[in-house]
């Protein structure tokens, strides 16, 4: 997840659609998306936060599915709030909307789909924002009757999943966000911020927009992977492909490159295998002793992430939540794996359980209680198998939060429950905020004081109880500005003050969530929130 500074996006080419080739740019006469989701629109709705309609006019949109207008069409006579259910349909359909910036076939192998999708106002994938922006449309992949060959949403994840596999295959895996591919005809975006970055291993800014090299990510295209297969059975898709496997293994290889502690066993410094540092005034964007990150301890079985999902530094590289994803999803491929190599499945069976044991064995805290005994567990945001923890919650995906989401474990877990409590509160982690407007956890990204939507989205999904659900959505719903789409952050105390208007992950988001909703808690959407 990216952040835009103002001084960055000055440094941006303008990027109208009316240069590139693809197949499914709007014509020229378009409004841009980025200003066009910071003013209101009518129609309004018609309840009290009076909402701006904030979909593009339809010959605008960058990809339409009759499967999904059906679908929020239907939703109407599910959602009984006028506002809530123009909240859904601005933001459930934004990434098909605005962020589906190319789709074609390799110029290598035309039986290769690629889908480039960007996170909003750059012309850059990141691995992560891509498969999260997907992951949103499950619901419409779920319901599939047709044969997913001839499905347009299918074809959009196997695109993506096909062009992620190229990124790590062919540029640098430890990147995190890539340009356009060449036969997209699209100029690759300049970066302003990364201009000094000094790397290793290096890459072409030409293939590569940004290198932080995040463990997320990696997980980000084996998540992608299992949740396409988990939903249409397509393992043809898998067997077929000239790139998949071999793009698993090199995730499996960067990852176990940076399982490399500080120090040898007779205290040499290890020369890592990914440096990074940034000409910055921000901590956050560069990594500390000359780009090595802080020291990490031997034997603990936990990777590495020099970054976290919002793109800042690690403090201590021991990233726990994506360690729980990552080892969740190489679990989650070991069925299309089985199709393909055989024993490779049990290989990585392995892997993902010792993993897990590392999380359970290093990636837990005791959290004191009032009387001073310590008796309950929670996990910690990172640690450094040292025995120092970060004991906190950032807001980007995953978090400990979202365990539950990507299915590390369940919400009855009991170390998971007490996690959750102390992240939800002001006492147990530095960056929860509380206010009038919106009470959330938020991230060094913007800063204190400022309440992320997408963690009262996933504050809802990993809840059972109706209140605290219903409480959250009328927050989230109140916290728009009027523009009836999800922002990255929205001052907690100060509704008009927010970053990020195009979002178009946090808008699939909660949608998605909407949708989770209306198996598990219809009635709540039968409510008002007026
Ligand atoms: C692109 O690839 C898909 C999947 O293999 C194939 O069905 C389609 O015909 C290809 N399109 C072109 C224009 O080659
Ligand atoms: C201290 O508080 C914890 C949590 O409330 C409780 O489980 C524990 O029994 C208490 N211990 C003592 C010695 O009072």
């Amino acid at each position: 997840m990216k952040h835009l500074h103002l001084l960055f996006i000055a440094l941006l080419p303008t990027m109208g659609h009316s240069s590139s080739k693809s197949t499914s740019a709007p014509p020229p006469s378009c409004p841009d998306y980025s200003e066009y989701s910071r003013v209101k629109h009518e129609p309004f709705s018609s309840g009290k936060f009076a909402l701006s309609y904030a979909r593009p006019p339809p010959e605008c949109r960058t990809f339409t599915s009759p499967a999904l207008e059906s679908l929020l069409d239907s939703m109407q006579s599910e959602i009984s709030d006028p506002d809530l259910y123009r909240l859904f349909l601005n933001s459930y359909p934004n990434t098909l909307d605005t962020a589906i910036r190319w789709q074609g076939n390799s110029s290598t192998n035309p039986e290769e789909e690629l889908t480039f999708i960007i996170t909003g106002d750059i012309d850059a994938m990141w691995l992560r924002d891509s498969s999260n922006q997907l992951q949103s449309y499950l619901p419409l992949l779920n319901q599939l009757s047709e044969d997913p060959k001839t499905d347009p949403i299918s074809s959009l994840f196997r695109g993506a999943i096909n062009l992620q596999a190229r990124y790590l295959l062919t540029s640098n895996p430890y990147c995190n966000s890539f340009q356009p591919p060449s036969e997209s005809g699209i100029p690759p975006a300049k970066n302003g911020a990364a201009v000094n970055d000094q790397v290793f291993p290096p890459y072409d800014p030409s293939a590569v927009f940004e290198c932080k090299y995040e463990l997320d990510s990696l997980a980000a295209f084996l998540s992608l992977s299992v949740n396409y297969y988990e939903a249409t059975h397509d393992i043809s898709f898998f067997t077929q492909s000239k790139t998949w496997l071999a793009a698993v293994k090199v995730t499996l290889n960067v990852a176990e490159e940076m399982k490399q502690p500080t120090y040898s066993p007779d205290g040499k410094v290890l020369e890592t295998k990914y440096r990074f540092t940034r000409e910055t005034r921000r901590g956050t964007e560069t990594l500390f002793n000359d780009g090595n990150g802080n020291p990490v301890a031997r034997n603990t079985g936990l990777i590495r992430s020099a970054f976290r999902p919002s793109d800042d530094a690690t403090v201590y590289q021991f990233l726990i939540p994506a360690n729980m994803m990552f080892s969740r999803y190489l679990g989650g491929v070991v069925p299309i794996v089985n199709e393909i190599e055989k024993g490779f499945g049990e290989e990585l069976m392995k892997r993902a359980s010792e993993l897990r044991v590392a999380i359970e064995r290093f990636g837990k805290v005791p959290v004191m209680a009032e009387n001073g005994t310590t008796t309950e567990m929670i996990y910690a945001y990172e640690v450094d198998g040292f025995g120092s923890a970060n004991a906190m919650d950032d807001a980007n995906l995953p978090s400990l939060l979202s365990a539950p989401l990507f299915g590390f474990l369940g919400t009855e877990d009991e170390t998971y429950m007490t996690t959750r409590q102390r992240i939800l509160s002001s006492e147990g982690n530095g960056y929860f905020m509380k206010g009038p407007v919106l009470s959330s956890v938020g991230g060094p990204h913007v800063g204190p004081g400022w309440a992320w939507p997408m963690a009262s989205i996933v504050r809802i999904m990993t809840s059972e109880d109706d209140e605290e659900i219903r409480v959250t959505l009328k927050e989230l719903l109140g916290s728009t500005d009027g523009l009836g789409l999800m922002h990255e952050a929205v001052n907690s105390f100060d509704g008009i003050k927010w970053t990020r208007q195009w979002f178009s992950w946090a808008n699939g988001l909660f949608g998605q969530m909407i949708m989770d909703l209306r198996y598990r808690k219809p009635h709540i959407l039968k409510e008002s929130f007026q």
